[in-house]
């Protein structure tokens, strides 16, 4: 027997990245991971447990996610060949990633992206030997369009990610400005629409299988569904060939298809709870902002807040008291900052009244 020579088998790319934890622990208030704050509607979970219930356990799932694509195209208005289903978004990230590393003339790949912004597409592609060309946002954290064109055409990425409404500034690229993105490139341009539902614009899902180089990625993840790691790619016909040959044939579950299809079935009520989620994501907002924070607008179910450069105490603060925020440390434009995700009524008044008590306290009395 031989030990196992990591560092030979590993390639260097690889060796030197950190793998990204996402938030875990037992918290009575979770307002860090841009999730829905509430289980869906009863009558929903009541008929996804009955259709679990009749699932084979000794089979496999149908590799092609038909029912499920099915159910997504007739919500979303496009082709069900033009939607391939994964493992969540994190997964489809993955799978472009990985598909489209072709060197496009000697160079190593490379994505652009807009920071700061969702980690996982820097991650993955630091990985899979890519060069990630940053361009930060303007200082209002609006997109910065002439240093990104002007990236784009000097870089020629194979990849530009654009997560829209942008996690975690809240930032929305206008239709015109991912038309300039699209036009500028070469490579494919990728509209993550995570957050979608919340930004109250339409999407580029009826419009990408017809746009040569536009790609849009939507999840189950940020509506209620997280648990079900349920994403979904719209793309080319001609891109989703190439993205079926390195997919694992099994990719979603039974259990998700079968889920994942009965909560697009019945869409129809997120709009509406999305909706409140919204007017509890203003008022959070105008709240915390009365009470001394530095709040930045947000298109998305989440926001960015600053707090005279002692957001790592207060992140410590409020999670000792059972609410967890996500604090990012030395974060591109803004440096540290918290993002807050708006929470059920009772939680945001939680957080409210504890950041209250966090300032008249000076933030030193954690407990109480
Ligand atoms: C912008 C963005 N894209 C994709 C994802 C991943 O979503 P999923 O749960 O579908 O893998 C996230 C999760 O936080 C996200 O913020």
């Amino acid at each position: 027997m031989n030990d196992l020579d990591l560092a030979g088998l590993v390639p260097e790319c690889l060796g030197r990245l950190s793998a990204y934890v996402p938030p875990g622990g037992d918290y009575p208030v979770r307002l860090d991971a841009n999730e829905y704050p509430h289980p869906p509607d009863p009558a929903i979970q009541e008929e996804i447990r009955r259709a679990l219930e009749s699932v084979p356990l000794n089979r496999y799932p149908d590799p092609a996610s038909r029912a499920l694509r099915s159910a997504f195209a007739d919500r979303f208005g496009c082709p069900v060949e033009a939607i391939m289903a994964g493992n969540g978004s994190d997964e489809l990230i993955s799978l472009l990633i990985w598909t489209l590393r072709g060197g496009q003339g000697g160079g190593p790949p490379a994505i652009v992206v807009h920071t700061p912004t969702f980690a996982m597409y820097r991650l993955t592609a630091l990985a899979a030997g890519y060069e990630v060309v940053e361009v930060p946002l303007g200082g209002d954290l609006e997109p910065d369009m002439e240093a990104a064109l002007k990236a784009i055409r000097e870089k020629r990425p194979n990849i530009v990610f654009l997560s829209n409404p942008n996690n975690p500034t809240g930032t929305f690229y206008s239709r015109e400005q991912v038309d300039a993105m699209a036009r500028a490139t070469r490579g494919l341009v990728v509209v993550d629409e995570a957050y979608g539902d919340y930004s109250g614009e339409a999407s580029w899902v009826p419009e990408s299988a017809s746009r040569g180089n536009l790609a849009v990625l939507r999840t189950l993840s940020k509506v209620g569904g997280a648990a079900l790691r349920c994403g979904f790619l719209v793309a080319p016909a001609g891109l989703l060939r190439e993205v079926n040959k390195i997919r694992p044939p099994f990719n979603l579950s039974r259990h998700t298809q079968v889920a994942g299809e009965i909560f697009l079935r019945h869409y129809d009520l997120v709009g509406p709870r999305v909706a409140a989620v919204v007017r509890e994501r203003d008022r959070l907002a105008r709240e915390l902002e009365k009470s001394g924070g530095r709040v930045f607008p947000s298109r998305g179910n989440f926001f960015l807040m600053q707090c005279d450069g002692r957001e790592e105490e207060l992140s410590r603060f409020l999670q000792e008291g059972g609410i967890v925020v996500k604090f990012l440390a030395r974060l591109p434009v803004t440096g540290d900052a918290l993002r807050i995700t708006a929470g059920a009524p009772e939680e945001n008044d939680l957080l409210i009244r504890r950041f209250r008590e966090f300032l008249s306290e000076g933030g030193t009395d954690a407990k109480g």
